[in-house]
């Protein structure tokens, strides 16, 4: 005991010295790391992130979008008439101010023990799919009409689209292939594809750039289909015509906001996903709905090795925001929110109008033209109005159209990425108002 009372003063100073240094060195390091991470907060939430999964323009893009969001931040939420405008990604931003309107509906609350399983449905083709999800799923394609889905075909659900392009990669490639199988895409395609298809250097399949010209042989082959087709906004068709091609038809954005709804999409692999139907890219979910049970449970497998399934809580929220969607157009509306869709094709209509305005009036620019159609969701003939506006320079002496556009504090992409010239560029069009009201005024006074 005398020891220990001896000991305790004399072993309380040293540590009461030692844990103030602690103290301070902690005080430091949580200091760094806040400041850490209110710099990460920053670059997450602006558009310096590779938003489509191009690698590529991760560094091109990271020290503009930076500047660009500190401006905000500077200036509150208002942007300076000088801000960099970045309409690079397809980030879909302009529906939040829908999803503000929507509130309760729209809103879900998981409490902590829902959601623990890795499963969802053992008697499912693809496991880890929420019943939930998948009804409002079916519900909503039954409600647009863009797509078949009573036929006995399976849902397959990703984290985004772009895993599920990944999984029918997998699921279409032969495993036992002489060498892997070409991947094509009409140009111009999705700046995407080419950079996912190769990330893995797989030995299954490899890109193999533009589907025109690619040769019909009887050599398998994968053609990707985007319809309506981003960057340029056309409805496209498979175009090779091979004896062993299999076709993978993503279609993020045949949605009646974009473009009109002609007929039930009947592809044997259709990809969509949240980020462009309702503009919720953050939840990571996509869907697939897929005629060969084959294939759709290969596509499973590459998802269970790939990450074990896909997030439940994601699921339910999608669910949820779908469900919103159908109500929202399917029951009388009785607290005056507007129907999605027909918010949808209201915003774009408008921004399409003012576009193609300024481009008139400039005379520096040019857009693809479309010819309108009978839309069956809509029950009347619609215009196109896509989520990318494809733009070209047309002045003398401007080539790179992107380097000229940046130099007025205009980012966009430039059409290299796309496989075409540097003629043209994609521009989003579904970024914020503010954004884009700059983007406008910037072009006219160009
Ligand atoms: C044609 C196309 N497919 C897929 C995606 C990616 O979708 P997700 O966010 O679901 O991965 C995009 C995103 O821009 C796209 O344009």
């Amino acid at each position: 005991m005398a020891d220990l009372e001896h000991g305790f003063p004399k072993m309380a100073k040293a540590p009461r010295f030692i844990m103030g240094l602690i103290f301070l060195a902690s005080l430091a390091l949580n200091l760094i790391d806040l400041e850490r991470h209110l710099h990460r907060t920053d670059v997450s939430t602006s558009k310096g992130v590779c938003l489509e999964a191009e690698a590529e323009h991760l560094n091109h893009m990271a020290a503009p979008a930076e500047h660009h969001i500190r401006e905000r931040r500077i200036s509150g939420s208002a942007l300076s008439s000088d801000s960099v405008v970045n309409l690079d990604h397809g980030d879909p931003t302009m529906f939040e101010s829908f999803w503000r309107t929507v509130g309760e509906r729209s809103t879900i609350v998981i409490p902590g023990w829902k959601t623990m399983s890795y499963f969802s449905d053992v008697r499912s083709v693809c496991w880890f799919l929420e019943t939930e999800f998948a009804n409002e799923v079916r519900r909503l394609h039954r409600l647009v009409g863009n797509a078949k889905v009573d036929d006995g075909r399976s849902i397959v659900v990703g984290t985004g689209s772009t895993q599920l392009f990944q999984a029918a990669l997998y699921a279409l490639s032969p495993l036992d292939g002489p060498e892997p199988v070409n991947v094509v895409s009409a140009v111009p395609y999705y700046s995407s594809y080419p950079a996912v298809t190769d990330f893995l250097k797989s030995r299954l399949y490899k890109w193999a750039g533009d589907a025109c010209g690619f040769p019909g042989d009887d050599s398998p082959y994968i053609e990707l289909v985007t319809s309506p087709n981003n960057p340029d906004g056309f409805t496209r068709k498979a175009i090779v015509n091979g004896t062993c091609g299999k076709t993978v038809h993503d279609l993020a954005y045949y949605w009646p906001q974009y473009t009109a709804i002609t007929e039930e999409a009947d592809h044997d692999i259709m990809l969509f996903t949240v980020s462009k139907s309702t503009g919720h890219a953050g939840m990571r979910i996509g869907w697939a709905l897929v005629k060969d049970e084959e294939v759709a449970k290969r596509m499973t497998k590459f998802i269970e090795l790939n990450t074990i399934g896909v997030s439940k809580d994601s699921q339910l929220r999608a669910a949820r925001i779908l469900k919103a969607i159908s109500d929202g157009h399917e029951w009388p509306v009785t607290d005056g929110t507007e129907r999605f869709f027909e918010y949808g094709r209201r915003m774009m209509t408008d921004r399409w109008e003012r576009l193609r305005e300024v481009v008139r009036s400039t005379g520096r620019f040019s857009l693809p033209e479309f010819t309108p159609a009978s839309c069956k969701f809509a029950g009347e003939t619609t215009e196109t109005h896509p989520a990318f506006a494809w733009l070209k320079c047309e002045m003398e002496g401007v080539e790179d159209c992107e380097s000229y556009l940046k130099s007025h504090k205009i980012l966009t992409r430039s059409g290299k990425h796309f496989g075409v010239d540097i003629k043209h560029v994609r521009v989003s069009m579904l970024d914020k108002d503010e954004i884009f009201d700059l983007f406008l005024e910037r072009l006219a006074n160009l």
